[in-house]
């Protein structure tokens, strides 16, 4: 019992730190860069879209049954396909991971701002299907794990263009 608390204290702890070095890792996203995507299409649950809804996600890593592959030591990126209902001028992504039953832990984002070098041009238009691509970096830190992301997209009142649950797996 002991030993197992303490492996669990353990994964959380060095998530934890790898989260928090990731965002130094954020590379800057080149448009052109989205005709490269594989057709490797995510699962997602809604976890609570406020001013629009998330059509899609795609990733240009490989998926194991809509399941994110996240490789130690590759910068990845997600194409999210979405709808907002309102103009929005201002939208910044609020990332948490999540591992076995432990609480979300926050995975702050080298450029959280969705208005800049990710695909979206702000003002961005409602009622048509945008593309948003944030880059990750996946560290060779980061240790091997199974990890629910929750990805929202906010708007400049704080409420939910998208919120997306997505399971995701570190391997080496
Ligand atoms: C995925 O996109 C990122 C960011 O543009 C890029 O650095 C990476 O090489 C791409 N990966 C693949 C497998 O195309």
């Amino acid at each position: 019992m002991f030993i197992k608390s303490f492996f669990t204290f353990f994964v959380f702890l060095s998530c934890l730190l790898s989260f928090t070095c990731a965002s130094h890792g954020v590379r800057r996203f080149e448009v052109d860069q989205k005709d490269k995507f594989q057709n490797c299409q995510l699962s997602f649950k809604d976890c609570g879209s406020k001013s629009g809804s998330l059509k899609s996600a795609t990733y240009n890593g490989t998926c194991n049954s809509g399941i994110a592959v996240l490789k130690r030591g590759t910068i990845v990126s997600i194409d999210f396909s979405f709808i907002s209902n309102q103009v929005e001028d201002t939208l910044k992504s609020i990332v948490h991971g999540k591992i076995s039953d432990l609480p979300f832990v926050p995975f702050p984002l080298d450029n959280p701002d969705a208005c800049k070098d990710s695909g979206l041009t702000c003002p961005i238009k409602n009622g048509v299907q945008l593309d948003y691509l944030p880059v990750l970096n996946v560290l060779s830190t980061y240790p091997s794990v199974n990890v629910i992301v929750k990805w929202e997209l906010q708007n400049k009142a704080g409420d939910d263009v998208f919120c997306a649950l997505i399971p995701a797996t570190i391997t080496s």
